[in-house]
């Protein structure tokens, strides 16, 4: 179903993520029939450029992370056409009148003002958005992590955007939600009867969240040296799997509904300090070694010389005080440089009470649901069945498998399609209010102080492995191992 025409205002329009993620979502969303006329998109930096040059950077971008087949010169010339240009100073007024002569210009479209820049800029975009006039009464802001970097300032910038903006005019984007199988997540729990029962610390032993990564710091060692694995993927991405793993049913697919749930979840953690963070987090920071079939550099080489006790790997034992989980572990873990790209979440069910089977059956091994984000999204459900054959009752452990490419022959999209135009529908429900960032923060925040104040070393690990053995002695400490994927 199109939405209603509007106009996307992208700031930091000639960025990366505007040319890797946003114009190539834009576009799909165009092939699949859902923009309508006369939706606008237009590109804003301080980059002096006009609307041909920027039509050129944009079909650039297009054919650099499109595949072949997805562009035809119709559908192409058809998106560049919709696209415009304006050079526009975040810090000063230059340019405003030409972005509000722009905009003036359409008739009264739905207006999006998308932050695609540093936090930093935030606020002063804001400010001239509302005192050069641009807001509407169909005016939504989006902006992108970092939001804050600890408590304080994620409430800094909070307050700034929020005194410009209400509330359910502000969309926090947070790229994992948008992914099809953290909504099918929800789909799993919500839309089966057979789940829900046994989800909980009665039938669950522990789960398992991991997102690993083979790629290294691409370029974005500023950003990244400041900010390490747990404030880059721990406070938001992990953080927000974890929440729609242990939420309560919401009473809806409402926006307040879902981040109401989401909320209790997260003032249910339990808190990491200085007295256990020891024992609860590990920290890595990966040296030289091998991955995607090439030598790597180490981290610090990566930084050029710089000598640095950031994290590029975090791993950390958490628990939600609650009555549905109380006691079940929810181990995380994150890394940048591991074995290989691989993002999934593992429910272990609890073992069967008591065997009939004898020793020549074989291992009654538990349960597990295994969630699988990227690649090969799908859902594995793993069961015991015998093994068939006259062989007598032997035990195997296999999956009923709902691999989705295997299954439904559709494009999987890129999370930014969906997010994209939920902005434009207004609805919020994958986005991230304010009080779950802020709540989030105040999780992290202590565990941030633990490991300033114990002088929480980083351990080595060597690109292209699975983290530093401290994190498999984190879980096995516990008789349990890390779900190897499969
Ligand atoms: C971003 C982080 O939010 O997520 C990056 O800042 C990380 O460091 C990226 O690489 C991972 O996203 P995806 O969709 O590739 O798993």
């Amino acid at each position: 179903i199109p939405v209603d025409p509007f106009d996307y205002v992208v700031f930091g329009g000639t960025g990366d993520l505007a040319e890797r993620k946003l114009l190539p979502a834009l576009y799909h969303r165009q092939i699949s029939g859902q923009l309508s006329e006369p939706t606008r998109i237009i590109g804003a930096s301080r980059s002096e450029m006009d609307h041909d040059a920027y039509r050129q950077f944009a079909r650039a971008a297009l054919e650099e992370h499109l595949k072949q087949d997805e562009l035809s010169e119709d559908e192409v010339g058809r998106f560049l056409a919709r696209l415009y240009y304006v050079s526009v100073d975040a810090m000063s007024d230059k340019g405003w009148d030409d972005l509000k002569a722009l905009l003036d210009d359409g008739s009264d479209e739905i207006r999006a003002f998308y932050l695609a820049v540093g936090p930093s800029l935030f606020g002063s975009i804001s400010e001239r958005i509302r005192n050069h006039g641009l807001i509407t009464d169909k005016t939504r802001i989006v902006v992108e992590k970092p939001i804050g970097r600890d408590l304080a300032s994620a409430k800094a910038l909070n307050n700034t955007i929020g005194s410009v903006f209400a509330e359910d005019q502000i969309f926090r984007i947070d790229h994992y939600l948008g992914k099809e199988t953290v909504q099918n997540l929800m789909a799993l729990r919500f839309a089966n009867a057979m789940y829900e029962p046994l989800w909980n610390s009665a039938h669950i032993d522990h789960v398992q969240i991991t997102v690993a990564e083979s790629v290294g710091l691409e370029g974005r060692a500023g950003y990244y040296d400041k900010a390490g694995a747990l404030r880059d993927m721990v406070q938001n991405h992990l953080v927000q799997l974890l929440c729609l793993v242990a939420m309560e049913a919401p009473a809806s697919m409402d926006a307040e509904a879902v981040r109401d749930e989401k909320l209790k979840v997260l003032r249910s953690l339990k808190r990491i300090n200085d007295s256990n963070a020891d024992n609860l987090t590990v920290r890595g920071q990966y040296k030289a070694g091998a991955s995607a079939g090439g030598p790597a550099k180490g981290y610090l080489e990566e930084l050029e010389g710089g000598v640095s006790n950031t994290e590029t790997f975090v791993a950390i034992k958490a628990e939600i005080e609650n009555w549905r989980w109380a006691g079940v572990p929810f181990y995380l873990r994150t890394g940048k440089r591991m074995s290989e790209r691989m993002s999934e979440i593992v429910i272990t069910f609890k073992p069967i009470p008591h065997s009939i089977f004898d020793d020549s059956a074989g291992k009654v091994i538990a349960n597990q649901l295994v969630m699988r984000l990227q690649p090969n999204e799908g859902v594995k459900q793993w069961m015991m069945i015998k093994d068939p054959g006259p062989g007598g009752m032997r035990l195997r452990h296999i999956p009923l498998d709902m691999s989705f490419a295997d299954r439904f022959e559709v494009r999987n999209p890129d999370a930014y399609e969906r997010l994209l135009l939920d902005v434009i529908r207004s609805n919020q429900t994958l986005f991230m209010r304010r009080d779950e960032v802020e709540a989030a923060w105040l999780w992290v925040d202590p565990i941030l102080k633990a490991w300033e104040e114990n002088g929480q070393k980083v351990h080595p690990y060597t690109a292209g492995t699975w983290g530093p053995s401290q994190a498999i002695a984190l879980i096995e400490r516990d008789g349990r191992t890390w779900h190897e994927s499969d």
